[in-house]
């Protein structure tokens, strides 16, 4: 997570500065301090409860406050350099040293919090994010007064945030994001006045956002995304006119308007996405927000027009509008810094302007009401004819009753289903779509992975499945940071059995800082949600390159499915690197359903037990390997 260490810097070097600038004044006198013993035994304490070991090069000869720890080595870009602290060693007449900064940083511990860390009372900086520390975050943190800077971000905690935590009035930064806390927020972080940075996003925290979080007005970085929040956001949010930053989302409960953001004109990036937001777009004037660079606004219920104000706005790159109300046509003109623009999901209509079609502009204006003919079928990337509210192209002549995917692969690959997996290899962007050339399917993509210049929308691996018998189609899979919709076009109307397959290819199953990474997303085929926070390891029991397979029955009668895979702002970031979250997918195989047979178990033998869902997931496990025919039970309206 490079960007904690970026955005540590302020405080932090002021901090180091400040130690060098001492040292320097105490070269002299620097030979005869020693580190706290107090502090030296818990060092070494805490060091063994975790199995780690400074390097020589640190802990010369035993005494902690020497060598990295009191040179000029970087303790935050330097990899070397980790485990690391930093000492002060100007005390009592430049003879004795504090510990005023510790990192261990990914270095895969597995532990508890060592109750010998509350005797480290001069930390000011303290970074033990991305590990798999357990247990609980312990009272006495609140002790050390002194700390600035507090990262428990990304490890397998539990329970809640202790209220102590709100007497460390010098924070400035904490990050207890990803890290397992469920709760309230404690009504004692309303102490915290100096905050700038606080992340607390995935997490299982409920309730309402308290209103004091609009009185630390020196907050310019929130992210309070993927947590059990209830709505409305909170009017006192309008105070923080110092965020820079603002990214929170995935409430329940009461909408909210947009009248908090006006004033927060500071803001280079704005995700407000999935926040049960109800209003005019034209509540904000977005001319204001000079620096604005990145704002989502999607899967709320926002009216109005796309006004030439919101598109003209330079240095606006991305923009993501979809899954609102939106209507009327497009502006004439846009910001020539824009590259993304999603209006997908909307009530859009008129005509195309001349952007549309602008080299390097992903644009996707799939599902609104442009009427598209033969004399404008061919502006965009074709197919956008079958991919709108009123006129999905092959309604009334459908041509087919099946399609299967290999997303992400490059070649047609015959499954042992005997289904032919058609390649699914696009290079698409955070706002694309593509119907293949047979129109009997295609696909919609949203969203940018937060803080990856290089977040990849597939991804592969070489290693290969055991159980399987198409190991092939599990080596490439697509990825998406917002949502990523394929849809059945043209096909029959009747009862159809979806089958989507997915495997982990990218967090290991171990114990290690890399295993705390989760992909949780939600499923819904034809607007219906068949899974909340599905977590595609958990079905495995932790075990990742391992097929897990979920089968629906669902009707078609528009000659047209869609399966939805949402991001709802749950799981990590950014293991093992920035950019590796949102729904994954392997394979898609649709097939109708009931009236071929083809081997399908008998549906209504259950049918009085579960009228809620039409279907059954089903996990395949090597033991059940060969199982369609044997394949649960399922539950039939
Ligand atoms: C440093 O000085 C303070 C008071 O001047 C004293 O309480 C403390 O014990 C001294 N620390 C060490 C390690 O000598
Ligand atoms: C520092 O070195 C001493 C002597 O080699 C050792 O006993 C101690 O455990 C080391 N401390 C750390 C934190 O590695
Ligand atoms: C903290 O240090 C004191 C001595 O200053 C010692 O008595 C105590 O046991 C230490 N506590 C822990 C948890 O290491
Ligand atoms: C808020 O930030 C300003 C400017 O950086 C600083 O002067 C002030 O002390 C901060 N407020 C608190 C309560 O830390
Ligand atoms: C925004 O700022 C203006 C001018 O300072 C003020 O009148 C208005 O009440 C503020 N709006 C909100 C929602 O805070
Ligand atoms: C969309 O906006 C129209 C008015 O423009 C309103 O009648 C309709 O109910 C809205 N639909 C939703 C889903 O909010
Ligand atoms: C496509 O062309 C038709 C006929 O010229 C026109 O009515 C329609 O508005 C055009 N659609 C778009 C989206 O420009
Ligand atoms: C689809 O059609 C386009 C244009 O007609 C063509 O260039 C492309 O090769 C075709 N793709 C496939 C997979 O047939
Ligand atoms: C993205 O870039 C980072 C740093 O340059 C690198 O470590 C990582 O492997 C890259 N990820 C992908 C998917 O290429």
């Amino acid at each position: 997570m490079r960007r904690r260490h970026q955005l540590l810097v302020s405080p932090s070097c002021c901090l180091s500065g400040l130690v060098l600038l001492l040292l320097a004044l105490s070269a002299r006198a620097q030979r005869q301090a020693h580190t706290d013993p107090s502090e030296v035994a818990a060092l070494n304490a805490i060091f063994r409860r975790w199995g780690l070991r400074a390097s020589a090069a640190w802990n010369i000869s035993g005494e902690p406050c020497s060598g990295a720890a009191t040179d000029d080595t970087d303790i935050d870009d330097d990899p070397n350099f980790n485990p690391a602290i930093k000492c002060d060693c100007s005390y009592n007449g430049s003879t004795v040293c504090h510990i005023t900064r510790m990192k261990v940083y990914a270095l895969d511990v597995a532990g508890q919090i060592p109750a010998e860390l509350q005797n480290l009372t001069y930390l000011a900086n303290l970074n033990l994010g991305q590990n798999y520390l357990t247990g609980s975050l312990p009272a006495f943190l609140g002790k050390l007064t002194r700390l600035q800077y507090l990262s428990f971000g990304v490890n397998a905690l539990t329970g809640v945030v202790p209220r102590e935590l709100g007497n460390l009035k010098n924070l400035i930064s904490l990050y207890i994001d990803s890290c397992g806390l469920s709760g309230e927020l404690p009504s004692t972080f309303s102490k915290l006045k100096g905050l700038r940075v606080l992340w607390a996003s995935d997490n299982e925290f409920i309730r309402k956002i308290p209103d004091y979080i609009g009185s630390l007005l020196n907050l310019t970085d929130l992210r309070l995304h993927g947590n059990n929040f209830d709505g409305p956001i909170p009017a006192s949010f309008s105070n923080l006119v110092n965020l820079a930053n603002l990214r929170i989302g995935d409430f329940t409960g009461e909408v909210s308007s947009l009248a908090f953001v006006v004033n927060m004109t500071s803001l280079n990036t704005l995700v407000l996405r999935n926040s049960r937001i109800s209003d005019n777009l034209a509540s904000v004037d977005f001319s204001k927000f000079v620096g604005l660079n990145y704002l989502d606004l999607s899967f709320n219920s926002i009216t109005g027009k796309v006004s030439p104000t919101l598109l003209n706005l330079n240095p606006l790159n991305f923009l993501f509008l979809g899954s609102n109300n939106l209507s009327g046509s497009l502006p004439d003109m846009i910001s020539p810094s824009l590259t993304t623009i999603d209006l997908s999901y909307n009530m859009l209509s008129g005509r195309y302007p001349s952007w549309v079609n602008m080299n390097n502009l992903h644009v996707n204006l799939v599902w609104n009401n442009f009427g598209i003919d033969n004399s404008n079928n061919s502006i965009l990337p074709s197919g956008l004819n079958c991919l709108q509210r009123d006129t999905p192209c092959l309604i009334g002549s459908p041509s087919h009753s099946s399609f299967a995917v290999d997303s992400g692969g490059k070649r047609p690959i015959r499954g042992s289903d005997n289904s032919i997996y058609e390649p699914d290899d696009a290079s698409l962007q955070g706002a694309s779509y593509y119907v293949t050339n047979s129109t009997r399917w295609g696909l919609s993509n949203i969203g940018k992975f937060v803080d990856s210049p290089n977040g990849s929308y597939i991804i592969d691996t070489s290693r290969r499945f055991t159980n399987t018998l198409d190991s092939e189609l599990f080596q490439t899979a697509r990825m998406s940071p917002s949502s990523l919709r394929y849809y059945g076009i043209g096909l029959k109307n009747g009862m159809y059995k979806v089958v989507l397959q997915f495997a982990e290819i990218f967090f290991p199953g171990d114990q290690t800082w890399k295993s705390v990474g989760k992909r949780i997303f939600n499923i819904y085929i034809q607007g219906d949600l068949k899974e909340t926070d599905f977590d595609i390891k958990k079905q495995t029991n932790g075990k990742s390159y391992t097929v897990v397979e979920r089968q629906y029955i669902v009707e078609v009668t528009n000659n047209f499915l869609d399966i939805h895979l949402f991001w709802a702002g749950k799981g990590t970031c950014c293991i093992p690197n920035q950019g590796f979250y949102g729904p994954l997918i392997s394979a898609i195989s649709v097939s109708s359903y009931g009236s071929n047979g083809e081997g399908d178990p008998g549906p209504q033998k259950n049918s009085s037990t579960n009228r809620t869902g039409l279907v059954v997931g089903v996990v395949v496990s090597v033991a059940v390997l060969g199982f369609l025919a044997l394949a649960g039970v399922f539950v039939w309206r």
